[in-house]
């Protein structure tokens, strides 16, 4: 049975103490069912912090949002998924949307840093989804499918048993926007089939599909209810305790 996961992130948010008052208010978040998991992706500096806080609940994970395409060197300011492995870090956030566009990630990039974190042992959370002109223009099954392609397809099979994918529309990320549940489950179900007809059945069935744009705690239920929705990435309303409490509880 693939995972529910709830995955917060925290973007380029919160000062130091403020992250710290998040992370111990979060420290007892749980689930009563046994096949979620909570995930919180914060900004580097807190990950060693946040992994202290949070080492006595099992079933909270760090993660980071961001890792290098490169093995290490001279690169100034980048982070590599293996600094972040011997940091004991089990996630990344790779492709973005906003990585995508203000940092100039192409698919190719994206695939040599699903590259890294893989090779590390860090497991990718794989971001994918159109823009809204795209989207007027019924464009999204094919522009989300390329990218699918060009960011997994190279892998061996046995490398996305139990993979994360989250699909997050660009019109609904941080514009209040949500996307349907019907147009969740109508994408979540394409993106599965996508990685059936590559992959088949049984790894596409083991895939969890985050949905991810404006989930709220009013929200989420709904929109996780759906039989290809397997939980969500929260960005705006992770940063409040009870709402990301109440959408961890909205978990299937
Ligand atoms: P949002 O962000 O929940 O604030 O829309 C989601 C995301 O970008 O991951």
């Amino acid at each position: 049975m693939r995972k529910q996961i709830a995955a917060a992130n925290w973007k380029m948010n919160l000062k130091y103490d403020e992250a710290k008052n998040l992370l111990s208010e979060l420290k007892n978040c749980s689930t009563e069912n046994s096949n979620a998991e909570v995930i919180l992706a914060v900004p580097f500096p807190y990950l060693l912090t946040a992994q202290e806080i949070l080492k006595s609940n099992s079933s909270i994970q760090v993660a980071a949002q961001n890792c290098s395409q490169h093995v290490q060197g001279a690169y100034t300011g980048e982070v590599s998924a293996g600094m972040l492995s011997s940091c004991g870090i089990k996630y990344v956030i790779i492709g973005h949307s906003e990585r995508r566009e203000l940092f100039n990630e192409d698919d190719k990039i994206i695939s040599q840093k699903i590259d890294q974190a893989i090779g590390n042992a860090v497991q990718p959370i794989f971001c994918c989804g159109e823009p809204l002109a795209i989207r007027e223009n019924n464009e999204e099954a094919g522009y989300v499918e390329k990218q699918l392609q060009q960011g997994l397809f190279h892998l061996a099979p046995e490398k996305l048993e139990g993979f994360i994918i989250a699909y997050e529309p660009i019109w609904a990320i941080g514009t209040g926007k949500t996307a349907s549940a019907e147009e969740a489950q109508s994408m979540h179900l394409h993106i599965r089939k996508v990685m059936a007809e590559r992959y088949g059945e049984k790894i596409a069935g083991s895939i969890s599909i985050l949905y991810g744009g404006s989930v709220k705690a009013s929200n989420a239920k709904e929109i996780f209810g759906q039989p290809d929705v397997d939980g969500g990435l929260v960005g705006g309303a992770s940063l409040i305790a009870a709402d990301f409490e109440a959408i961890v509880g909205s978990l299937k």
